[in-house]
């Protein structure tokens, strides 16, 4: 019974990552960005470090993977992602922030 309510604990922890994963998957987040290394984008690990303690992350960040931006990270741009959701951009933005 222990082990069972410990499985389901671990279980509620995680699936919020995983679900987060799926939606980068599915938006396509992911053929430019991985967790830990970078691929055509930032790793999301590094975005995580770079913003860690800054209040307006947040937001500018849900603005800048709607319509797209250039110059923080390198020269290469991020096209705009139009066809994303809000509520799926502010997801996305909190799990990748919340990454270590
Ligand atoms: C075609 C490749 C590509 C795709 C697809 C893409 N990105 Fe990016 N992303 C980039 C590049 C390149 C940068 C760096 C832009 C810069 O230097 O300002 C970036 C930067 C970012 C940043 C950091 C922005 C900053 O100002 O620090 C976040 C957050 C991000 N992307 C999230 C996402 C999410 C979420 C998706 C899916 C909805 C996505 N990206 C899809 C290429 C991509």
């Amino acid at each position: 019974m222990k082990n069972a309510l410990f499985a389901l604990a671990i279980a509620s922890l995680a699936l919020p990552a995983v679900a987060s994963l799926e939606l980068a998957q599915k938006n396509a987040c992911t053929a430019c960005h991985a967790v830990d290394k970078k691929l055509v984008g930032p790793a999301y690990k590094d975005v995580a470090a770079k913003y860690k303690g800054n209040a307006k992350a947040e937001a500018m960040l849900v603005e800048k993977v709607k319509k797209g931006g250039v110059g923080t990270w390198g020269q290469v741009p991020m096209p705009a992602n139009a066809s994303l959701k809000d509520e799926d951009a502010k997801t996305l933005v909190k799990w990748i922030l919340a990454i270590k």
